[in-house]
C-alpha cells in the first residue's frame, strides 16, 4: 500500500487574527512530525496536533490556532470548525479540574440535572463558568459512552459514574 505524502496546497488565510503563531520546544516538534508521519494527508493529523498544542498551551488560543493551520496547511476557519465541534477541544481557558457532566438521555433520566445543580452549589459556579481561583470548570456535554452507568461525569480525563452527592463529596474533597 502506497505511503505517499500528499500536500494539500495551502489557501488563502482570509482570517488575520493579529497574532504570531505559537511556538514550541524542539521536543514538542518533534512529536508533532511524529504524528505527521502517520497520516498520508496532513489535514487528517487536526485532532492529535490540537491536542498537543492544548497540551502545552492550556487551550487552544489564537497562537495556537495559527499554528495549527501553518503546519496542516489549513485556513484558520478549518482549524476553528474542529475545535468549536469537540467538547474536549477548549478555546476558552479552563481550570485546572474540568468537570464535564453528561446531560443526554440515560444520564437525564437518572438525575444528571441534580448533579449539575449539586456541583454548581459546591463550587459556586454555573455550567460554562470557571472558579475564580482557576481550580474549577464546570461544563454540560453529551453522551459520554457511559450510560449504563449514568449518571456520570468525566474530570479531566477520568469517568466517575453512578454519581450520588456523597460520591461528589468524595472525589472533590479530594482535590481540596
Ligand atoms: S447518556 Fe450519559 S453517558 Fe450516555
Amino acid at each position: 500500500m502506497s505511503t505517499q505524502i500528499v500536500n494539500i496546497q495551502p489557501l488563502s488565510q482570509p482570517v488575520n487574527l493579529g497574532v504570531e503563531p505559537a511556538t514550541f520546544s524542539p521536543q514538542v516538534e518533534a512529536e508533532i512530525d511524529r504524528h505527521l508521519a502517520k497520516y498520508p494527508v496532513l489535514r487528517s493529523a487536526i485532532l492529535p496536533l490540537m491536542f498537543i498544542v492544548q497540551r502545552e498551551r492550556g487551550y487552544l488560543d489564537p497562537p495556537g490556532v495559527l499554528y495549527l493551520a501553518n503546519r496542516l496547511m489549513l485556513r484558520v476557519t478549518d482549524i476553528w470548525e474542529v475545535a468549536t465541534f469537540y467538547s474536549m477541544i477548549h478555546t476558552q481557558p479552563i481550570g485546572k479540574y474540568h468537570i464535564q457532566i453528561c446531560r443526554t438521555l440515560s444520564c437525564k433520566i437518572r438525575g444528571a440535572g441534580k448533579i449539575t445543580e449539586y456541583c454548581s452549589q459546591k463550587l459556586g459556579i454555573k455550567p460554562g463558568e470557571t472558579t475564580a481561583d482557576g481550580r474549577f470548570t464546570l461544563s454540560e456535554v453529551e453522551c459520554l459512552g457511559s450510560c449504563g452507568t449514568a449518571p456520570m461525569f468525566q474530570l479531566n480525563f477520568d469517568y466517575h459514574e453512578n454519581l450520588t452527592p456523597e460520591k461528589i463529596d468524595q472525589i472533590l474533597d479530594q482535590l481540596s
